[in-house]
């Protein structure tokens, strides 16, 4: 179980982790890191371990926010991967996190902050997605229970020569799911028009207020989605917007402009942030027994729109080497998680939340 107070991690996840340790990969890990931040393989392999053990912090965390240059006291603000997890299961209600898992029963309760046509895939539905398709030029399919973010596709209506195929395939790969494509706001179509560029917002609803735990921008490549599986990117963004500097992936890349359309990362301001702000807050209302999110938003020319929201929300943070900032997320999150332990964790509501039909 996590302490409230300090986010560290108990001894039953501390035992999980030590299972699930590989060798080879841990290595390889820590031979970049060492190689990058001049220090010695073996010494970073046994920081690694200690950091997993006893602070809570993932291979991935490690490498990703430059733990190898950091001080013991930069490294405890930073917000990591098994704490995360560990912060959703205490404060995600097992009985509403499906609303969030399934994408489909996601899209029918946040229906009205969608802003754009869905519809789901069944037996014998083939003349409907057609005519959806048809309508649409191109769309988006989605397998409802994901797929460590590649359970995303795009289609273009234009190369479907057989509709009943087209179909019966959807049904058999499982991509149930088929939205309209998102039409993004021109500031964020000229660092990439080929990709929806989305803001991850992280939240957490204490039962009165909703507080952003933290904001990153995350950038596509051209394909149809902006996760890093599909060669994407991100930058964090500071308390009104801005990005604090150079984007970054999980390999290590770093990139100062976007390789696409060449605009420096670190000049990036999210359009219309005001409004993106009320907008989560009004989206961590509709189900209040899930508090602790991660909302993926896109803004559209008109004001944000919802793509989807995760109940076991991975971590954005701070990278050093791209930033020259040194610190984490942490603080915020004690911040808001602490206020909410000390006003004794307020009851919530368990009323049902309201089903939409698109
Ligand atoms: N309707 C849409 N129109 C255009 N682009 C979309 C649409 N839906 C999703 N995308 C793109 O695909 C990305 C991933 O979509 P989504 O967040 O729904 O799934 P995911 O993060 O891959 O899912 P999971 O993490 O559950 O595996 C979005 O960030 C966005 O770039
Ligand atoms: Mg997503």
């Amino acid at each position: 179980m996590t302490s409230p107070r300090t986010l560290t991690p108990g001894l039953p996840f501390l035992w999980e982790r030590a299972r699930r340790v590989n060798p080879s990969s841990l290595v390889a890990r820590a031979r970049r890191a060492g190689r990058r931040h001049g220090r010695s393989t073996l010494g970073v392999v046994v920081d690694m371990l200690w950091q997993a053990g006893v602070r809570g912090v993932g291979f991935q965390d490690y490498i990703d926010y430059d733990f190898a240059m950091l001080t013991r006291a930069e490294r405890a603000t930073y917000m990591t991967s098994p704490v995360s997890h560990r912060l959703a299961v205490r404060f995600d209600d097992p009985a509403y996190r499906h609303l969030f898992h399934d994408k489909i029963a996601f899209n029918g309760t946040f229906a009205p902050h969608l802003q754009r046509e869905w519809m789901v895939v069944t037996d014998d539905n083939a003349d409907d997605v057609r005519a959806f398709a048809l309508r649409h030029g191109t769309i988006v399919t989605k397998e409802p229970m994901g797929r460590a973010g590649l359970g995303v596709h795009r289609y273009l209506a234009r190369d479907v020569t057989d509709w009943s195929r087209f179909h019966r395939g959807l049904l058999d790969r499982g991509e149930t799911l088929i939205e309209e494509v998102i039409r993004q706001h021109d500031e964020l179509a000229a660092l990439c028009a080929g990709t929806v560029n989305t803001t991850r917002v992280t939240t957490y609803f204490d039962g009165e207020r909703t507080h952003v735990l933290a904001m990153a921008q995350k950038f596509g490549r051209g394909a149809v989605s902006d996760q890093n599986a599909f060669g994407g990117f991100y930058a964090m963004l500071d308390e009104t917007g801005r990005a604090t500097g150079d984007g970054y992936d999980s390999n290590d890349r770093v990139y100062p402009t976007h390789p696409d359309s060449g605009i420096r990362i670190a000049d990036f301001r999210l359009p219309m942030f005001d409004e993106v702000l009320e907008f989560v807050d009004r989206l961590a209302r509709v189900v209040p027994q899930v508090r602790y999110v991660g909302w993926d938003i896109a803004v559209s020319p008109t004001g944000p729109v919802l793509v989807e929201g995760n109940w076991a929300a991975g971590v954005y943070e701070n990278k050093p080497s791209a930033t020259g900032i040194r610190t984490g997320h942490k603080p915020r999150y004690l911040a808001a998680i602490d206020a909410d332990a000390a006003g004794s964790a307020s009851p919530l509501p368990h009323a049902a939340p309201a089903r939409a039909v698109a």
